[in-house]
This record gives C-alpha cells, sequence and structure tokens, in this order.
C-alpha cells in the first residue's frame, strides 16, 4: 500500500484533541501518516466544535480554503468530524459540495470502514448516529501505540447526562458512557510506557465517571488506581462537576501525591437565580465550600473555572454578583465567554436581552477583573520554589525557552534547563509573575 499523507485540523476542547489523536493512530492501519501541512496531504480532516456560534462558523470559512486545494488534486480527501458534523450530519455534503466524509463524535471508531468505502465507491458519506450507551465501544488504544507528549489525555468518559440549558454538547456528545475501569488503567499503562509521565483524565462531567455502570468503581477509586502506576507522576482531570465534587473525592485528591493541585470546575455565573435558570443543579453557596474545604487542606491549591456573561436572563445585578463571586472566591483564572444561542439547546428560543455589544461589556469587565486577581495571585508566587515537569510545549521555544508546570497547572517558563531534558521533574525558584505564566530558574 501506497503511503498516504493526513493532515488534521483541531478546534475545540481537549476531549477533541483526544479524539484526533486517536484518529491518527486508527488511521496508520490504513498507511496514513501526519503531516503539518494541507499541500502535502492525501487526505485533509476537520475535527470540529460547535459550543458557540464563533467556532461553528469557522468550519466552512476553513473548508473554503481546502477548496482549491481539492480542485489541483481531485483525489484529495475530505472530511469532517466532531460536533458540528455530529449537529448538521448529511445537511453538510449538501452545503459543501466538494466534502467526502462527514463522521459524527460516535462514528469515530468506525471511520477507517467509511474511509476504505468512500476510495472504493467513490460515494460521499455521512454516518452521525449516536450510538446506544449499552453497544458503543471507544477506540482502543493500542499497546504499540507512542507519542511524543510527556503529557496526555486519556478518555474515560463519551457523552454527558446533564441538560444545562445553553448547552448543545449533551446533542453533539450523546448520553454518558464511561470507559471500563481496566481499560481505562491499560491505556494510562500504555502511555506510560511510552514515556508520558503526566495524564489529564477526561470526560464532560468528569468525576460522575462510573455512574451509568452497574458494578464500576468511583471516580476517587480511579484516582487511586491511577496514582499506583508506575511512570505516570502526575494526574490531572477536567472537567468535574459540583454535584459530584463529594467529600471522599476532596479528600481522595489530597491525600493521593500523584493528584495534582490543581482543580477546574466551571462555575458558570455568581447568581444562584441563573444557575437555576441554567439547570446547573448547585448553588454558588456550595462551590465557595467545596473551595473553602479544599483549600483547607491544601493552602496551594490552584483553582480556575469557566464563566458565561450574559446569558438571556442575566441582570445588572445578576452580573454584579458574579463579579463579586470573583472577588470572593480569589480564582487563578477564568475563561469566560459571551452568551451563544445554540440550536437545540432550551435557552435557545429565550429572548436575549443583551446586545452584542452589551454582552462584549460585561465579558471586558468580568476578565478586566480577573486579570487583576490573576496578576496578584502570580506575583504571590514570585520567591516560591515550585516543582515543574519540563514539557514540549512549543510556543515560545522560538525564543529558545523551554517551558513546563508546575503542580498547580500554571506555565513556567525557563533561560536555561541546565541539564534538564523534556520530561524531567525538578524544581524551580520563581523569579517573574504574569497574568497566565511564571518565569523561573532552576535550583
Ligand atoms: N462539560 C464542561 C463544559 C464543556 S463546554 C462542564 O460542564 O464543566 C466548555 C464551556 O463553554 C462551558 O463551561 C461554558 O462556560 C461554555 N459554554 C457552553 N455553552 C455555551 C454557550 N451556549 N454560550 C457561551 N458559552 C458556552
Ligand atoms: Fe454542557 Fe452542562 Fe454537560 Fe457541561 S455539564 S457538557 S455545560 S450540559
Ligand atoms: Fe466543542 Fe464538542 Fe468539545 S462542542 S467544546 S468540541 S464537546
Amino acid at each position: 500500500m501506497k503511503d498516504k499523507k493526513l493532515h488534521i485540523i483541531t478546534f475545540g476542547c481537549q476531549m477533541n484533541v483526544y479524539d484526533s489523536d486517536k484518529i491518527a493512530m486508527m488511521l496508520k492501519d490504513l498507511n496514513y501518516s501526519v503531516t503539518d501541512n494541507p499541500a502535502d496531504a492525501d487526505m485533509i480532516l476537520l475535527n470540529t466544535c460547535s459550543v458557540r456560534e464563533g467556532p461553528e462558523n469557522k468550519v466552512v470559512s476553513q473548508l473554503g480554503r481546502f477548496k482549491k486545494l481539492k480542485e489541483e488534486n481531485p483525489n484529495l480527501i475530505l472530511g469532517v468530524g466532531g460536533c458540528v458534523a455530529q449537529q448538521k450530519g448529511e445537511e453538510l455534503l449538501k452545503q459543501v459540495k466538494y466534502l467526502d466524509i462527514v463522521f459524527g463524535t460516535d462514528s469515530l471508531p468506525a471511520l477507517p470502514d467509511m474511509i476504505n468505502t468512500y476510495t472504493q465507491t467513490g460515494k460521499r458519506i455521512s454516518q452521525t448516529e449516536i450510538q446506544l450507551s449499552d453497544i458503543y465501544k471507544f477506540v482502543e488504544v493500542t499497546p504499540d501505540y507512542e507519542t511524543n507528549n510527556v503529557s496526555d489525555f486519556v478518555k474515560i468518559m463519551k457523552g454527558c447526562n446533564k441538560r444545562c440549558s445553553y448547552c448543545i454538547v449533551p446533542f453533539t456528545r450523546g448520553t454518558e458512557v464511561s470507559k471500563p475501569s481496566k481499560k481505562v488503567i491499560e491505556e494510562c499503562k500504555i502511555l506510560a510506557k511510552s514515556g508520558v509521565k503526566e495524564i489529564t483524565l477526561l470526560g464532560q462531567t468528569v468525576n460522575s465517571y462510573g455512574r451509568d455502570k452497574k458494578n464500576e468503581i468511583s471516580f476517587a477509586q480511579l484516582l487511586e488506581k491511577i496514582n499506583e502506576i508506575e511512570g505516570i507522576e502526575r494526574i490531572r482531570f477536567t472537567s468535574p462537576h459540583p454535584k459530584y465534587f463529594t467529600k471522599d473525592l476532596m479528600d481522595a485528591i489530597y491525600k493521593l501525591d500523584k493528584v495534582m493541585e490543581h482543580i477546574h470546575m466551571p462555575i458558570q455565573s455568581g447568581s444562584n437565580k441563573v444557575l437555576k435558570e441554567m439547570r446547573r443543579q448547585y448553588k454558588s453557596e456550595q462551590f465557595l465550600e467545596q473551595i473553602k474545604y479544599m483549600r483547607s487542606l491544601m493552602p496551594q491549591l490552584e483553582v480556575t473555572t469557566d464563566i458565561i456573561v450574559g446569558y438571556p436572563t442575566e441582570t445588572e445585578e445578576d452580573f454584579n454578583l458574579t463579579l463579586d463571586f470573583l472577588k470572593t472566591i480569589q480564582f487563578d483564572n477564568a475563561f469566560s465567554f459571551a452568551y451563544s444561542p445554540r440550536p437545540m439547546t432550551e435557552s435557545f428560543n429565550l429572548e436575549e436581552t443583551l446586545t452584542l455589544d452589551e454582552k462584549k461589556a460585561r465579558l471586558n469587565k468580568l476578565m478586566d477583573l480577573q486579570k487583576e486577581i490573576s496578576i496578584k495571585k502570580s506575583q504571590n508566587l514570585i520567591g516560591t520554589i515550585q516543582e515543574v515537569l519540563l514539557d514540549n510545549d512549543s510556543d515560545g521555544r522560538d525564543n529558545n525557552q523551554y517551558s513546563g508546570r508546575t503542580r498547580g497547572n500554571r506555565k513556567v517558563y525557563i533561560d536555561d534547563i541546565k541539564d534538564k531534558k523534556i520530561g524531567d521533574i525538578f524544581n524551580v525558584k520563581i523569579t517573574e509573575g504574569y497574568i497566565y505564566t511564571l518565569k523561573g530558574i532552576i535550583i
């Protein structure tokens, strides 16, 4: 079989990064190897996101870029997967005449067969059925899996059983299915063998792990088992949901030495009225109590969050409650987004009371406040000693700079890495603190 080149473009969350990686793994069997250059490619795949309108619109403009390549090389295969593919299905084939393959989020394991069918018949193909949970099969990482990453993801579940009023994810990813814990452990061991030091467990509500199965262990128990794997030095997870952030889990995070002191837990709003309308199933006070308890165990714990600004029923007063909440809780960082109405969701038909400019004004105000907090927290770290994992995150490398992550997940730039190699863990003294990054020297 002729060697072929695959170019993958990934939008959206870590779930998509993971899926793209597994696509590349599966397509090795069809003799595809990955290229960074779309002009070299025999196949281009777009792994898409539809969580907000912005990312969704990127898909069509990206596809436009490849129209010319397709005209120059009629054998080029062009495919779209991920959440937009799941949402639009066959409609995408109608909309984009030069598109060949549309694969939904649950069709990932079927992708090699779809490609074979397409190459044999030349018939454009779309497969986007959501699989029933009892027959759903995850793509399995094979023992010969290789990666250059020292930090890698493990998807421990797919889908989401929540129905947050604004969110399209349950519709694009289907219902929650936990990967059998035996398989999760196997996958972590394979990664450890190929040199991975840090793993991040992925799930939409990652701490509800196991609840969909009769005889499965809990998320806290899963952390305990992974903590025992030789070679894995650091464990992270994203994103937990406050509803399942139990005392057992918090105690496990504290007790298990490889579980890092960083929690990314979306609050979405500081107003209980808005939280209720969003169907988030917790109050801001509960969230605050959870963080307080965690900080009492681990004062160095870093906490980050997601926030939606300008939900249709969000008044000025509600918004101020969110600002107050940020001031009280002092997040290390917050990812904030202007509300974007999504098709199929409950809030889609709610009339928006704010204009785009008003939403943006609130967003800017919130971001300014968070920046102040983030930089203050960064500067508090100056002079401290932090344990850093040197990774191969490439940005900054142009300036001959290396970077790593602290246990709290802050990025640290290091000018002189001495005899250290990527994948090493060592102590760094922090010398400078910025909004999102630190600078330090090896001691
Ligand atoms: N499963 C994760 C979130 C996945 S989506 C969780 O529930 O914790 C990532 C983030 O996108 C969300 O936390 C939310 O802040 C944001 N988001 C989701 N839908 C949105 C919408 N319709 N408009 C704006 N932001 C949205
Ligand atoms: Fe979306 Fe809510 Fe599920 Fe997160 S928990 S993916 S915000 S529905
Ligand atoms: Fe986007 Fe789908 Fe992830 S909508 S955020 S790629 S689950």
